[in-house]
């Protein structure tokens, strides 16, 4: 039955019984919606490894061929060229900004980036040992008590004035959350910096001294920022989207995708990947590691290596590598003894028939940890750093779901593979 089912559907398919959707560049679709109405058959694909979960028109990634593009231009050139509120303004809306909209965008951006004084004594509720993550996690979700009431998320205007105030105050409850874990106070925003400078002096910045900044560093910031401000559907992506198909709070929805962001398979890798550098301090212990990574029993991972799209070099991490080697020169940090670690081990990966096999090569974390250490950066931010970008993605992702009017609630099926049906034992 299950085999004639089957030839069924393959002819279905074949015959064009189920339509092919074709986008404009990447691997096509079968629309497989009728399925269930049709055959009473359910498609399964733990981890959608070959389920396109919407149609999107932000970010293309080609795994096989090493490419990322946000609406269409590539990440390369985009790192080389532009800059972190160029970019969001391309993710969000679709095009580069000309000078007057960038402009605008801009000073949007400023207009929204302080904090209600009532948030930030949120933060002196967390013990100051709290993970950064945890504490983005709760005043990002808790951003939905202040901005809830008036939101119409019906209203076009209504969600661009959510977004681009998630986009305005992450860099500030970011470093907030790091300034509270040091017992410094927290540094307001200043306006005279652009994004990612901002960022640095909320972060770095003393109450009893001029906040110098460093030109590189901003810069390396700023790229760091671009790198990581969208990568289509994946996790912590997937998640805001599903949160927001109920048509939840916008701020709510963001919340949830830090959560997912924070595991050590997806944002929190690059903070694995220092903490390994550092355990494996000196090559001669680097076979140890590779041993390690290849044994089927050993549930350890060579982190910063391998990726669910990529099947050849990570476009970002070739940009990330450069500019390391930049900053770490920049700062005198040339013999770094965790970039030496991190090269020969790339090297030896590289080589090594296990890795080749599985196409497993280095993604973009691993190099970002030695950046972002060099620059005084402290590994459990990393992640947060991550989030700071990427909540541009999410938000033009969130905006795009609403923008389509045809999108309802996700709702995934499951293969059922618990007990049948069975009376309750009365008088048990
Ligand atoms: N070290 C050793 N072996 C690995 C690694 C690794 N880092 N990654 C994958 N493999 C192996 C798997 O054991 C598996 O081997 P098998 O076929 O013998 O069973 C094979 O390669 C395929 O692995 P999958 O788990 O099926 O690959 P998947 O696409 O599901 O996972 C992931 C991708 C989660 C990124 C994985 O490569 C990994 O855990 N890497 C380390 C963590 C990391 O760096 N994450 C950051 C991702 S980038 C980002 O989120 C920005």
């Amino acid at each position: 039955m299950a085999s004639y089912v089957r030839a069924e559907i393959v002819e279905e398919v074949t015959e064009g019984g189920f339509p092919i959707q074709t986008g404009t560049l990447g691997p096509q679709a079968v629309d497989i919606q009728s399925l269930y109405a049709r055959y009473g058959l359910l498609a399964y694909d733990p981890g959608y490894r070959s389920t396109a979960s919407c149609k999107s028109a932000i970010t293309f990634v080609d795994g096989d061929s090493g490419v990322l593009a946000y609406r269409g231009y590539p990440i390369e050139q985009l790192a080389q060229h532009s800059n972190f509120l160029e970019v969001a303004y391309l993710l969000m809306f679709g095009e580069l900004p000309t000078g007057e909209q960038a402009v605008r965008f801009r000073d949007d951006v400023r207009q929204h980036n302080l904090l209600h004084e009532q948030v930030i004594s949120f933060f002196r509720g967390f013990r100051r040992d709290a993970h950064p993550m945890a504490v983005m996690v709760a005043v990002v979700g808790a951003l939905s008590a202040f901005y809830h009431d008036d939101l119409d998320i019906g209203d076009p205007d209504q969600r661009l004035n959510a977004a681009i105030r998630l986009v305005a105050k992450m860099p500030t409850i970011a470093a907030a959350s790091y300034t509270y874990s040091t017992g410094r106070p927290l540094r307001y925003p200043r306006n005279e910096y652009d994004y990612a400078a901002n960022f640095m002096q909320m972060l770095f910045g003393m109450p009893n001294q001029d906040f110098v900044l460093d030109p590189v560093q901003a810069r390396a910031m700023d790229m760091i920022l671009i790198l990581h401000a969208d990568h289509e559907q994946n996790a912590s992506t997937s998640t805001v989207r599903m949160a927001a198909s109920s048509g939840a709070n916008p701020f709510a929805c963001i919340a949830a995708g830090i959560a997912s962001l924070w595991g050590p398979a997806h944002g929190g890798a690059n903070e694995e990947v220092v903490k390994m550098l550092m355990e494996i301090g000196r090559p001669e212990n680097i076979p140890k590691v590779i041993a390690r990574a290849k044994d089927k029993s050993d549930p350890f991972r060579l982190m910063g290596f391998g990726h669910r799209l990529y099947k050849n070099v990570d476009p970002r991490a070739k940009v990330i590598q450069e500019t390391a080697r930049k900053v770490l020169a920049h700062l005198g940090l040339e013999n770094d003894p965790l970039m030496a670690v991190a090269m020969e081990l790339e090297q030896i990966a590289l080589k090594d028939e296990y890795f080749i096999e599985r196409k497993l090569y280095p993604n973009v974390d691993f190099y970002s940890g030695i950046l972002l250490r060099a620059m005084g950066i402290p590994t459990k931010m990393f992640t947060a750093v991550f989030a700071v970008a990427r909540t541009v993605g999410w938000v033009s992702q969130w905006l795009e779901l609403h923008n389509d009017g045809t999108h309802g609630i996700d709702r995934p099926r499951q293969l059922y593979v618990g007990k049948p049906l069975r009376n309750y034992p009365v008088g048990r």
